[in-house]
């Protein structure tokens, strides 16, 4: 392999056109919906705590881990490890990995693509007015008829599908890079412009101490689990995404600098989020633990009482789907990718079977709040069951696995050219994350959990 192999897909027409579109697949559901609900549920402040060292310690070495391993072999994750195993002499086996992420992409989009199809009927709550001078009770009671209706679901979630495949068949630059270009600015601002309502509250105070203050007892082995996948998850890590990102960057792009911004960002923003969201939990008076639907039932509270909120209500969630959409993407690029290289399909074949698959699976999720919502497997819903299995399972271990190959398996001479550090210093304190604190962490919150700690 020659170190200018292009990829088949073209590249991204600059260091910030990368920028923009792995930072569009952090920023998601995963920082606005999702970390607050599992931080409501977990407690707060140490399980912030926990979340923000896995990033540190273990989430930003291997984001660089994966950019480098798919701009060095610029082909789809299962390639990639194929291509990258080859050229270190190591077994074939580890293509198994790239498996496991396409498997895991479509499982999450899966689930993904019904709550971003909430989002979407937000959109159309919110430009209806449906949230004005609403109070806690009535906005819990929009919420509770919404997800009770499985018609409804299946028809956002059949709509914000369409919707990423669409993005998805355009490719790499006109597809994904448009897509992105605006939207995250503009999320920024309006998450301010939350965080500046949350200030009127009386309970800003309390909000952010829930958030900040760490109280251990109040953490369970299962909370560090989740706050280890959630790291995974919010930084699309684990499963091929930045890896077929990675793939389509150019070659004289700086990957610790990028990956400090992309991380940096995400981070920012999944705090914003829960800096707005948790003094209006507390001011109205509702449960922090209340559970996926945390944000739906706290943020229509703010824009039906808030000046201009019927604007600022209509913005944020149209700039939540946009937010989805650009995380959903990457979490099919790596099986349309896959089917475009090694199966001599268009891009429209691809899209249309993987689109297709992840529609079918979402049948699961949609079930799970309303006809099935007693049906449980180990003690969850079929949508808990996919989080957990995806999340908390799937990501840490394809973290795990990508952090071994980076760090043991590949050829120091090679990670060193690719990752091509500012000094001797930095190259080793990311090898030393990479070959033992990262792959420990995941071990021992692993050991922890099954009960042998
Ligand atoms: N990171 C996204 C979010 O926070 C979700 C996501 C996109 C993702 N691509 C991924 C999660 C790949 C895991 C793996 O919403």
């Amino acid at each position: 392999m020659t170190d200018t192999k292009k990829s088949i897909h073209g590249e991204w027409s600059s260091r910030f056109a990368f920028i923009l579109a792995a930072t569009g697949s952090a920023v998601g559901l995963g920082n606005i919906w999702k970390f607050p609900y599992i931080t409501g549920e977990n407690g707060g402040g140490a399980f912030v705590i926990v979340y923000l060292l896995c990033v540190l310690l273990i989430g930003i070495p291997i984001m660089m881990a994966e950019t480098m391993l798919g701009r060095r072999s610029r082909q789809n994750p299962i390639n990639t490890m194929i291509t990258l195993a080859d050229e270190a002499g190591a077994d074939k086996n580890w293509h198994y990995l790239g498996w496991m992420g396409v498997a895991a992409g479509f499982l999450i989009l899966s689930y993904y693509s019904v709550i971003a199809g909430w989002a979407s009927a937000y959109v159309l709550k919110a430009f209806t007015g449906s949230f004005f001078g609403a109070d806690a009770t009535a906005i819990k009671v929009i919420f509770d008829d919404f997800v009770a209706s499985p018609v409804k679901l299946l028809f956002w979630h059949s709509l914000f599908m369409l919707a990423t495949m669409l993005i998805v068949v355009r490719g790499v630059n006109t597809g994904l890079e448009k897509a992105v270009r605006f939207l995250m600015p503009s999320l920024f601002v309006l998450l301010i412009l939350m965080v500046a309502y949350a200030m009127t509250t009386d309970s800003y105070d309390q909000g952010v101490k829930f958030l900040f203050t760490p109280d251990f007892s109040k953490l369970t082995a299962n909370g560090v689990l989740t706050a280890m996948g959630h790291a995974f998850f919010t930084l699309s890590l684990g499963m091929g995404a930045i890896m077929v990102y990675g793939s389509y960057l150019p070659k004289d792009v700086s990957i610790a600098k990028t990956v400090y911004l992309i991380a940096g960002t995400d981070t920012v923003v999944a705090l914003l989020a829960g800096i707005a969201i948790f003094p209006i939990v507390f001011a109205s008076g509702l449960e922090p633990a209340a559970g996926p639907g945390l944000i739906f039932q706290t943020l229509p509270i703010a824009f039906g009482n808030m000046t201009g909120g019927w604007f600022f209500g209509i913005l944020f969630f149209v700039m939540l789907v946009f937010a989805a959409l650009s995380s959903s993407i990457s979490l099919i690029e790596p099986a349309v990718a896959w089917l475009v290289e090694n199966k001599d399909m268009s891009r429209e074949q691809a899209c249309i079977w993987s689109g297709s698959v992840t529609w079918l699976l979402g049948f699961g999720t949609i079930f799970s709040f309303n006809v099935w919502s007693e049906f449980k497997i180990f003690d969850r819903t079929i949508f808990q069951l996919l989080d957990y299995l995806t999340a908390n399972l799937m990501l840490p271990i394809g973290g795990f696995c990508i952090a071994v190959f980076a760090g043991w398996i590949m050829k120091q001479q090679h990670t060193e050219h690719e990752l091509d550090m500012p000094n001797a210093l930095s190259y080793q304190v990311w090898k030393i994350l990479i070959c033992y604190v990262a792959p420990a962490a995941v071990f021992l919150v692993f050991l922890h959990v099954v009960g042998v700690l």
